[in-house]
């Protein structure tokens, strides 16, 4: 099943999803490894792969989100209270809105700092703003911010996927999960 019905998510979906959790997951430690390594070669190819994947998270962003707008999206079980369903509403929004802005933040570092950089050593990034030293330290600053706001909601996210499979026993994690030949 390619698309999203109104119970189970579809192939495509659980693919974004997969992809984007771990390729967000590498980009944590590539980001955390090219600030804190010592200025070196390989410090500078940490930051091309950083900054290559975190353009590549962008992209696939708007294709995830292009997907989603073009598909139903799965209700949750009934017996979820109407605060849960609000919650997870909020979870999920934020999430997408994050998966956006840390990519953008780390877009207008990259412009304002005027380094020049080519998207997994081939193509240039155009910049998005000016050259500009002091929006360069603010938006690093946001970048981190960002980092730490995604990185506490995803704590909570993993949280309540556990929660809904362990303490609920509903079946919303294992809709999430790639289709087992065999699994119901
Ligand atoms: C970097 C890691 C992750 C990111 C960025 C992420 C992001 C998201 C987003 C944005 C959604 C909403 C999907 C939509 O409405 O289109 C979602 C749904 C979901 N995620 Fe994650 N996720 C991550 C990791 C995980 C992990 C590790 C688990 C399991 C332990 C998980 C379990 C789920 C489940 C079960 C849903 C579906 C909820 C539902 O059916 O309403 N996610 N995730
Ligand atoms: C989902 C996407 C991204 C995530 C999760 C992410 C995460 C991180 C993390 C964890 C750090 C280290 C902590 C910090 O100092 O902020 C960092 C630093 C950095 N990232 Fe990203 N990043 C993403 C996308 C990007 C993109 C697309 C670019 C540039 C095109 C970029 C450029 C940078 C730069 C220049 C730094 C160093 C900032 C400084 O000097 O303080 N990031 N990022």
């Amino acid at each position: 099943m390619i698309r999203n019905t109104r119970d189970a998510w579809g192939s495509v979906a659980k693919c974004f999803h997969w992809t984007v959790a771990l390729l967000v997951l590498a980009q944590f430690a590539l980001g955390l490894a090219a600030v804190s390594w010592r200025l070196s070669p390989l410090k500078l190819d940490l930051f091309v792969w950083h900054k290559s994947t975190g353009v590549l998270i962008l992209v696939l962003m708007v294709l995830r989100m292009t997907w989603r707008l073009a598909n139903p999206v799965p209700d949750l079980p009934d017996a979820i209270a109407p605060w849960e369903r609000r919650a997870a509403h909020l979870g999920h929004f934020l999430l997408y809105a994050m998966l956006f802005a840390m990519p953008i933040s780390g877009w207008v570092v990259n412009s304002a700092a005027n380094i020049p950089f080519r998207i997994f050593w081939q193509v240039p990034l155009p910049g998005i703003v000016e050259p500009d030293h002091a929006l360069a330290r603010l938006a690093a600053r946001v970048h981190l911010a960002l980092f730490i706001g995604l990185s506490v909601l995803l704590l909570l996210h993993v949280g309540a996927a556990l929660r809904h499979h362990l303490l609920r026993r509903n079946n919303v994690l294992t809709r999430m999960l790639p289709q087992v030949r065999g699994r119901a």
